[in-house]
């Protein structure tokens, strides 16, 4: 006989929580979680290969508990200055965020971020024991200076997450609101940069606010750019002071040889690895026009997926567009729907489908 999780002697605070649950569906078309939809191209694919096999020689040994040469990789790759001792890594960045929260949030402390944003944020804060708070953004979801200023001073949370661009919306956030929230937090400030390499060229990333503010955190992942979501690497820029911080939390060897090795070899390639973003941001570009000739409502995306508005029924619109092999993801707001871009054809499955699904309502 199995026992019911309100059976266990579970803590007060998880009590009627529910986990992280995007669904996984076995589709022809899956673009529901923002996955990068092109794979590792062939010849960087082998030269991992060929790091991870040199590294399974060793996996009797316990890894570098100081990943240096991925850290000195990621700083090559972020460039701006950074230095290696500036660098910390996890296995993905939700990882990399819970080890900020355990480390400056936790009992009797609060984060926040600003809503609609990303789902994980509230999970990762309460898992730790922190309490959780809900700021707003606007109506079109941006988040102003004053707005964020006024909401960060009444709140005064320990940690403040700036999901920049934002998921599940894609919003553009300007470097205005992250140096003034900065000012006016009294904590840690997190600006989640997952999805920075879709965003414009020529926009400057919040690594350029780092010199100076030692509370000030930017994250990052290869989930996205770099089309290594299964491999699980995340990584972050900040003072070293806060790497410190971040060591008392992790578990030794958190990071394992073969995790290193692979995205070590990995970042050798960046150019290579990132070659599809312009892609994708074309086939983002795609989406966006294409859902509004449909007279649905995108809005702007720095990222590389696309929420739209305007359909009057999400369940029956994401239904059809299951019914007919496409996955994409009902974030829980009204009238809208998420989609990630898709190669050619996925994207073409998709419009099409979606086309179908609105000719017949
Ligand atoms: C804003 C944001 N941050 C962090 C993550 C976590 O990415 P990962 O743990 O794969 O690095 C995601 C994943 O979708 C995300 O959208």
């Amino acid at each position: 006989m199995s026992v019911r999780l309100e059976d266990l002697p579970l803590r007060d605070d998880l009590r009627g929580m529910t986990p992280y649950g995007a669904p996984q569906a076995p589709l022809p078309v899956t673009l529901n979680v923002n996955e990068n939809t092109h794979p590792v191209p062939e010849e960087v694919a082998d030269d991992i290969l060929d790091s991870i096999a040199l590294a399974l020689r060793d996996v009797n040994r316990y890894p570098d508990r100081e990943f240096t040469s991925l850290r000195e990789s990621f700083a090559e790759y972020l460039g701006h200055g950074l230095t290696p001792n500036q660098i910390w890594a996890a296995n993905g960045s939700n990882e990399v965020l819970q080890q900020v929260l355990q480390a400056f949030a936790g009992p009797g402390r609060a984060a926040m971020s600003f809503t609609p944003t990303y789902s994980m944020y509230p999970l990762l804060a309460r898992a730790v024991g922190s309490s959780w708070i809900a700021g707003r953004r606007d109506a079109d979801f941006s988040l102003s200076v004053e707005s964020a200023v006024a909401q960060v001073l009444e709140a005064s949370p320990d940690v403040v997450f700036l999901c920049s661009p934002n998921n599940p919306t894609g919003t553009p956030m300007s470097l205005d609101v992250i140096e003034a929230v900065y000012e006016v937090a009294p904590g840690i400030v997190v600006v989640d940069e997952a999805y920075q390499e879709f965003a414009p060229r020529e926009e400057r990333s919040a690594l350029t606010l780092l010199p100076g503010r030692e509370r000030l955190v930017v994250s990052r992942t290869m989930s996205k750019a770099f089309a290594f979501a299964g491999a699980r690497v995340g990584y972050l820029a900040a003072d070293p002071a806060v790497i410190d911080a971040l060591r008392l939390v992790r578990l030794p060897y958190h990071l394992s040889s073969l995790t290193q090795a692979a995205a070590t070899a990995a970042l050798r390639h960046a150019p290579v690895m990132l070659q599809m973003v312009d892609e994708i941001v074309s086939q983002r570009d795609r989406i966006s026009a294409t859902v509004e000739a449909l007279g649905y409502e995108a809005h702007p995306s720095w990222t590389n997926f696309v929420l739209f508005g305007g359909v009057e029924d999400t369940t029956a619109t994401w239904r059809g567009l299951y019914d007919r092999g496409v996955l994409i993801r009902d974030v829980g707001l009204a009238g809208h729907l998420r989609v990630s871009a898709g190669t050619d054809e996925e994207t073409t499955a998709f419009l099409d489908a979606l086309a179908s699904v609105h000719s017949g309502s």
